[in-house]
């Protein structure tokens, strides 16, 4: 696996940093509120697990697992729901935890969806963010790191559903995408 990496963009020391980082922010906001955390599945495993065990105060934990559908390598925004959250987020305080955001197309669909089901709040969490892709207007108030307009992999994130248990993020080399 790792000799399809063609460089690491990520170490796993800074990971843990951004995590740290991320919430102390999140603590001062958050402490005392019971927010619900909503991982988005699958990329958001690792980043939720990091992150929710550096957070000491009370909070459960949901996900959801809404796949968007590619037309190319472009989302398009159009999202079925695979498997829906277990509990009613009505007059919760709502952090959706995210493993990256491009276009900001699923995660726009996403929100309209949230807030349908009349949550107290929705902030977003996402480990890494590469806005120079943007194509609708997001506001993500917790950014773990931008990155440049470069297709990741690893500690969650895929490419053809590999990859997700690399520890650290990388960039695939141009082969690979060629297979
Ligand atoms: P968006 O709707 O364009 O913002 O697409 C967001 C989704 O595309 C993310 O949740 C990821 O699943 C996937 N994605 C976007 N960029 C990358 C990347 O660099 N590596 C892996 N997955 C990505
Ligand atoms: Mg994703």
């Amino acid at each position: 696996m790792k000799n399809d990496i063609l460089e690491t963009m990520i170490t796993e020391e800074e990971i843990k940093e951004i995590c740290i980082d991320l919430s102390r922010r999140i603590t001062d906001d958050y402490k005392g509120k019971n927010p619900v955390l909503i991982g988005l599945l699958k990329g958001s495993v690792p980043f939720m697990a990091d992150l929710s065990r550096l957070l000491d105060f009370k909070m459960t934990i949901d996900y959801l697992n809404a796949s968007s559908y590619f037309s190319g390598t472009e989302s398009s925004g159009v999202v079925s729901i695979l498997s829906d959250l277990t509990n009613s987020i009505e007059n919760r305080h709502v952090i959706i935890v995210e493993d990256i955001i491009d276009s900001g197309r699923t995660l726009k669909t996403i929100l309209e969806y949230l807030e349908k089901k009349n949550p107290k709040s929705i902030e977003i969490a996402t480990l890494l963010d590469k806005p120079d892709r943007r194509v609708v207007e997001i506001f993500v108030k917790y950014v773990g790191k931008i990155i440049p307009d470069k297709f990741a992999v690893g500690y969650g994130l895929d490419y053809n559903e590999l990859y997700r248990n690399l520890p650290y993020v990388g960039v695939l080399k141009d082969k690979i995408y060629k297979i």
